[in-house]
């Protein structure tokens, strides 16, 4: 408020005060970052005439307040346990101040941008400008350079940091085009054809948690005494207790996300289906088109079809015929896309939120590359009271207020009753491909610092990490820290602060069970921990192209455990109680803690270190435990 009179003063005098005063405040440093990633290198500065659309995303109001909104819907103890928000008060209550509008647009008029170049967007959450680099380069204080990556995409991007005027950094939460990096693989760079490996176009982080398959098998089991050699669907009813028929099926939806190419094939749901789920033969998803997402591929095989009919196929099989599935697949095949344009196509306040999609990292519809040629997706399709996705970045990879921005948008699907689930990553407390952080920033196969994932590490995501039957043991019998092809991911953010809700189990691990770590493995300070919960990620026999093969992964756990959560809705749903939504803050209480199957042996290595150690309470590499779903669904509906 105290910055109203000093901006009418600017707007009154115009360009005389602007000329005699270009800065009405010290310039503050705004966003940085350490180091280039990985494969860019800065070839030489933009040139100074070039033409850039400067995106402004403004702050939004009652942001400090989410977590306390959040909280009062999903806490046990909250009165308004369970009482939503409708996306309109979601809408309304984040809408960004008019102060904030006006003063980011005076600092961009008093900086010489004519009014008519200056515009503001429709939700009124960012301001654009196309501007010169060296205007850009004036305004925020920083330099720009053309940066070019190994495989000879190029990128304008400013160097280490950008800076603000104080005033105007308050109202201001990111700037784009500057720090922010290509996370998303650009066509023109054909890697499925690149090392043999599929990488392929924009299917965000589908390295750090790709299933992992040992190859192929020749038998396949459906009795209970080989769960240790073979999970199927029966194997997980077992271990969890899990028989259900649903009651409520027309009110209650789970939403399974899949990045195009990644897609499902027809015909191997049902040769699954043909083994574990007879009544299913001939079920499909029900499809969610999100920004031209399609399940007609070129490729196919492990990489192409692995993930998308694991998921398909677990969940399906759990949830039994009665209930839909309904299958978010997004993205077209030529330009991919990213967990923005998911978000976009679920929320449509999101899409023009602070600032909107980042052209570097998200994709951008009408696809400019030839593929999609329709809008992009904007709240087409409401979003499933519980969602599972089994992709991931490290978070390394992208900025600290692109993540934030997006971990918000998590926060406010909680408030709006949708549970948001995420594998936790596949190497431990390591990085995809085993690399781990130095101090610096970057990566390195002889890194030593622990590299967290992402989205798992937003405090508003439930992240599930992944267990196995011991080789050898029962069905019946307690299992362990996943350790066959792949180690449950888990650890301490770098950038999240840790909530309310995990304090005291963090607290009571990292007392009774101190790790033999200091800073210069994880982070001491306080930070998000991760995973939340975990399942069985080891292997899942799974129908692809006609065969089975043997697949490990918290890609594997997180949509099991979406079926387990999703039977709770269901029941509470079938008699007039709202979902279970953010699920957090009630599964680290005590009563709830004691519903999980705790896991208390095994660890996650990584980093040259056996990682961290399942232990009794929650730990970082099984979180509380696997559901024991009769003790959970009694537990969920006693609470109003
Ligand atoms: C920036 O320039 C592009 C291309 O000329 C144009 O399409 C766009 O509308 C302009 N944006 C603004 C905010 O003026
Ligand atoms: C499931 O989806 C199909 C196809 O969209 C629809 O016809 C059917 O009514 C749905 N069933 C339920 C229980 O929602
Ligand atoms: C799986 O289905 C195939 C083909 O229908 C059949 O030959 C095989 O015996 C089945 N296996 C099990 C374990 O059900
Ligand atoms: C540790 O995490 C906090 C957030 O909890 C973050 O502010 C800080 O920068 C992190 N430290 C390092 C060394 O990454
Ligand atoms: C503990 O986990 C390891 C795998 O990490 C497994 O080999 C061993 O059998 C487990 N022991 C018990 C007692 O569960």
């Amino acid at each position: 408020m105290l910055l109203v009179p000093r901006l009418l003063v600017a707007i009154t005098l115009g360009l005389s005060v602007a000329a005699a005063s270009p800065q009405i405040s010290p310039r503050v440093r705004h966003e940085s970052r350490s180091t280039i990633p990985s494969g860019w290198t800065p070839v030489h500065r933009a040139g100074g005439d070039t033409v850039i659309p400067l995106k402004v995303g403004l702050v939004q109001p009652n942001l400090a307040s989410i977590e306390e909104y959040v909280m009062d819907v999903s806490h046990p103890d909250s009165p308004n346990y369970g009482n939503h928000w409708s996306p309109v008060k979601v809408a309304q209550t984040f809408r960004p101040s008019v102060e904030s509008v006006e003063i980011v647009r005076s600092w961009l008029l008093s900086n010489g941008v004519e009014p008519h170049r200056v515009k503001l967007s429709q939700s009124g959450s960012w301001i654009t400008a196309n501007v010169t680099v060296a205007e850009a380069e004036g305004l925020l204080g920083t330099e720009y350079y053309v940066y070019e990556h190994q495989n000879g995409h190029k990128h304008i991007a400013c160097d280490k940091a950008y800076h603000l005027p104080e005033h105007v950094s308050k109202h201001v939460d990111l700037v784009m085009p500057t720090l922010h990096f290509d996370a998303k693989v650009k066509p023109g760079a054909p890697l499925e054809k690149r090392d043999g490996k599929i990488q392929s176009v924009g299917a965000p982080g589908f390295g750090p948690v790709s299933p992992k398959t040992t190859g192929t098998i020749k038998n396949i089991f459906d009795e209970l005494d080989h769960c240790d050699e073979q999970i199927t669907p029966n194997c997980l009813r077992a271990l969890y207790d899990f028989v259900y028929t649903p009651l409520a099926p027309k009110k209650n939806s789970i939403g399974i996300v899949e990045y195009t190419p990644q897609a499902y094939v027809p015909s191997d749901l049902d040769l699954f289906f043909k083994n574990f789920s007879k009544s299913q033969v001939g079920q499909r998803p029900v499809m969610a088109s999100i920004d031209g997402g399609t399940i007609d591929v070129s490729g196919s095989g492990f990489g192409y079809n692995g993930e998308s009919n694991l998921d398909l196929q677990y969940v399906m099989a759990l949830v039994g015929h009665k209930q839909n599935v309904t299958l978010y697949q997004v993205g077209d095949e030529v330009q991919g896309a990213s967990f923005n344009n998911f978000l976009d196509g679920i929320d449509g306040s999101y899409c023009t939120y602070e600032g909107g999609d980042d052209p570097s990292q998200d994709g951008i519809y009408p696809d400019p590359y030839g593929g999609y040629q329709g809008k992009e997706d904007c709240g087409t399709y409401s979003p499933a009271h519980v969602i599972s996705t089994s992709y991931s970045y490290d978070e390394y990879e992208l900025t600290p207020a692109y993540m934030q921005r997006q971990c918000n948008e998590y926060a406010k699907l909680g408030l709006m009753g949708t549970t948001v689930l995420y594998s936790s990553g596949d190497s431990g407390v390591a990085a995809y491909n085993r690399n781990c952080l130095n101090p610096d920033g970057s990566v390195s196969p002889d890194g030593k610092l622990f590299a967290p994932t992402f989205p798992s590490t937003c405090p508003y995501v439930t992240s599930v990490g992944a267990t196995q039957v011991n080789p050898g043991a029962k069905v019946t019998d307690p299992e362990s820290a996943c350790a066959q092809v792949i180690y449950s991911g888990g650890g301490f953010s770098n950038v999240f602060k840790m909530p309310d809700y995990q304090k005291n189990a963090v607290e009571n691990y990292l007392t009774k069970y101190p790790p033999p770590y200091a800073a210069d493995r994880y982070n001491t300070t306080g930070s998000r921990a991760y995973p939340d919960i975990s399942a069985n990620g080891a292997n899942y026999a799974v129908a692809i192209q006609g065969e089975y093969y043997s697949v490990y992964g918290t890609s594997a756990s997180s949509p099991v455990t979406a079926a387990i959560l999703s039977a709770v809705n269901d029941a509470r749903l079938a008699i007039g109680k709202k979902p279970i939504g953010f699920i957090n803050p009630t599964i680290y209480s005590t009563t709830f803690q004691k519903a999980f199957n705790d896991i208390t042996n095994g660890t996650n290595p990584g980093c040259g270190t056996a990682g961290f150690s399942a232990q009794p309470g929650w730990d970082p590499v099984t979180g509380v435990g696997t559901p024991n779903f009769p003790k959970l669904l009694a537990l969920w509906l006693l609470k109003q």
